[in-house]
């Protein structure tokens, strides 16, 4: 079984989760941009993982649109898996037949905002403005008023634990 673990990252924690996953499954650990679409078909399976941004998944293009034996998708953002929605997200990224038939986890990344490039830091002003917006602290969801908490700062919410049920499934798959 040839498996790839491929990421995309700007800030390190998507590479990071990526390194856990290929030593967990034996696996090769790939840069998105050091791996030909072509080269797709020559793994029993490919894990693709990609930072969010901005409701995007960075570099998910690669798998979309290039056909892959099997394919397991991670996705890396600040807000909490456990109470986020993703269906946009899924519906935004994936097109119609990988959107049923793909299985993606959801992992919680990090953030230091003093390391971040300056787009990305107006972008996040932004985002925090639009968020607050004319609200009172009590109409924030418990997801915004964890981005408002973090804003400007550094946190880390990076768990090799978290991983597990990946491992699990890709392992099943893999039988
Ligand atoms: C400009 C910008 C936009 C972001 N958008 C989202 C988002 O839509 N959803 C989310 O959960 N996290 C978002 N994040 C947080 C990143 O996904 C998080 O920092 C992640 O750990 C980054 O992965 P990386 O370190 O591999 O680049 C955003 C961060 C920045 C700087």
């Amino acid at each position: 079984m040839r498996i790839a673990v491929i990421y995309k990252s700007n800030y390190g924690t998507t590479k990071q989760y990526a390194t856990w996953i290929a030593a967990e499954l034996n696996a090769e650990l790939i840069e998105r941009t050091s791996i030909k679409p072509r080269e797709l078909a020559d793994y029993d399976m490919v894990v693709y993982g990609g930072g969010l941004y901005a409701s995007g998944i960075l570099g998910v293009d690669l798998v979309t649109e290039n056909p892959c034996k099997r394919l397991i998708i991670f996705t890396v953002g600040l807000a909490d898996p456990n109470t986020t929605d993703y269906s946009k997200i899924l519906d935004k990224n994936l097109p119609g037949e990988l959107r049923s038939s793909v299985k993606v986890f959801h992992l919680r990344g990090g953030i230091d905002y003093a390391t971040i490039g300056i787009v990305h830091r107006g972008m996040m002003a932004m985002m925090r403005k639009m968020t607050i917006g004319n609200k009172s602290p009590e109409q924030l969801s418990d997801e915004e008023q964890a981005f408002v908490d973090t804003y400007g700062k550094k946190v880390d919410f990076t768990d090799r634990q978290a991983i597990k049920p990946l491992i699990d499934f890709a392992k099943n798959q893999a039988i």
